[in-house]
């Protein structure tokens, strides 16, 4: 598949947009200043905290899983069985245990937090994928 070229000027704090790579969905998200301080106390609950499992890129075993700490990529799929995760603000608490930001599949109840790095006790067994991108310039981003 080709490279996919995302335009992320108007991208909000907080905001989350999809986009197609290799047939899969990709999320690119503004993460606040909040979703990176929360980020930081999740460390014990996570099985992959620093992202050690194999087939990982270079770029996602940083502690933000990131190139740009505030912009986070990761393939929108359950590294369950394939679902798709919902993106939740604030009201994560309302599905599971914990009032942070993140992800949460709703096919077996899999959360990830907002750097897609899975919670322990859940059925999820690896982090989210993230994809090869590179920065073009200060708003736009090649992924693949
Ligand atoms: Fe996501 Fe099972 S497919 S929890």
């Amino acid at each position: 598949g080709a490279p996919v070229e995302v335009d992320i000027s108007k991208l909000e704090p907080g905001q989350l947009i999809r986009v197609e790579w290799r047939g899969k969905p990709v999320w690119v998200v503004s993460r606040t200043p909040k979703m990176l301080e929360q980020m930081k106390e999740h460390e014990g609950q996570l099985r992959d905290p620093q992202s050690q499992e194999p087939q990982q890129l270079e770029s996602s075993t940083n502690d933000y899983r990131s190139l740009r700490p505030e912009i986070f990529l990761a393939v929108g799929i359950c590294t369950h069985l394939g679902c798709s995760p919902g993106f939740f603000q604030g009201n994560f608490g309302e599905k599971v245990e914990g009032t942070d930001d993140g992800f949460y599949c709703p096919c077996h109840g899999s959360k990830f937090d907002m750097a897609g790095r899975v919670f322990k006790s859940v059925p999820a067994p690896l982090n989210l994928e993230i994809p090869p991108y590179t920065f073009l310039d200060e708003t736009t981003i090649l992924v693949g």
